[in-house]
C-alpha cells in the first residue's frame, strides 16, 4: 500500500512540475522515484488537513496515474508480450475456414434406412402449410404428395394447369435422390421453381422428410441398398 501511496504522490508532483516545464517532469521522476526524500516531504501534510489540499487535486492524479501505469509497462515487459500473445490468437481464431457448399444427396439417401418417418411428420408441418397429403385430397396451392416417391414430375393430375415450366420441362421421377437435391434446395435444383421454400440445410431432417413422404402411399417404395 505504501508504494501505491507512493506513487500516487510522485504523481501529484509530477502533475505539477507538469503545469511548469515539460523537461523538468523527466527530471524529478527520476529523483521521486529512486530516494525516498521528496516522499518524505510529503507525509508530513498527509496527516493533517492540509492533507485533503492535495487530495482535493486527485483529478491531475488521475492524469499522473496514466503515467505511473506507463513505466510499470516498461518496466515489467509482460504487458506488451501478452498484447503480443493476443494478436495471434485472433488471428488463429479467424482461421477457420467457411464450410464448403458441397451437398451430398447420396449421403442422404444413405440415412434413409435410419430415418424416422415420425420425425419428418413433424418436420412436414412447414410443407402442409401448401401440400396436402391425404390420399385424393383436391390440391389447393401446391401438388398434393401422396404417393410422391418415384411419381414422374409435375404428375399431379389437378395441378397439371399450375406447375411452373421449369418443373413441367426437368423430367424425369422424384427419386430419393432428386427428392434430396430438391428439398435441399428447391432454387438450386430447379430454377423458376414456383416452390417458394428455401430448403432444408441439415441432411439427417431431409432424410426424415423423405421417409415420411414416402411412408405417403398404399405400397411405399422399397428402401435403397
Ligand atoms: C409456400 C408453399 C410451399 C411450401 C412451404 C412447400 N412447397 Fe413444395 N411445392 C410448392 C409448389 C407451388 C410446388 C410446385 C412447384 C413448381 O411447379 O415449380 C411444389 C412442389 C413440390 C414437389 C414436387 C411435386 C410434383 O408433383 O412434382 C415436392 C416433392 C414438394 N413440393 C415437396 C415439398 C416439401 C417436402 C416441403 C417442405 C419441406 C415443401 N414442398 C414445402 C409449394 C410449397
Amino acid at each position: 500500500m505504501d508504494s501505491f501511496e507512493l506513487s500516487k504522490f510522485a504523481g501529484a508532483i509530477l502533475a505539477a512540475l507538469l503545469l511548469i516545464v515539460a523537461s523538468s517532469v523527466i527530471v524529478d521522476l527520476k529523483t521521486a522515484s529512486s530516494p525516498s526524500q521528496p516522499v518524505a516531504g510529503y507525509k508530513l501534510p498527509t496527516d493533517t488537513a492540509t492533507a485533503e489540499a492535495p487530495a482535493g487535486e486527485a483529478k491531475p492524479t488521475e492524469t499522473a496515474e496514466a503515467p505511473a501505469a506507463a513505466k510499470d509497462g516498461a518496466a515489467a515487459p509482460a504487458t506488451p508480450a501478452k498484447d503480443g500473445a493476443a494478436a495471434p490468437t485472433k488471428d488463429g481464431a479467424a482461421t477457420p475456414a467457411p464450410a464448403a457448399g458441397g451437398f451430398d444427396a447420396k449421403a442422404v439417401v444413405a440415412l434413409l434406412a435410419s430415418a424416422k418417418a415420425e420425425d419428418g411428420a413433424a418436420k412436414f408441418k412447414a410443407c402442409a402449410a401448401c401440400h396436402q397429403v391425404k390420399k385424393d385430397a383436391p390440391s389447393a396451392v401446391a401438388p398434393n404428395l401422396w404417393g410422391i416417391v418415384n411419381r414422374p414430375k409435375a404428375a399431379q393430375a389437378d395441378y397439371a394447369a399450375k406447375y411452373s415450366e421449369a418443373m413441367k420441362a426437368k423430367g424425369g421421377e422424384w427419386s430419393y435422390e432428386n427428392l434430396a437435391l430438391f428439398l435441399h434446395q428447391p432454387k438450386g435444383y430447379l430454377p423458376g421453381t414456383k416452390m417458394v421454400y428455401n430448403g432444408i440445410k441439415d441432411p439427417g431432417e431431409i432424410a426424415s422428410v423423405i421417409a415420411y413422404l414416402r411412408s405417403l402411399a398404399d405400397a411405399p417404395a422399397p428402401l435403397p441398398n
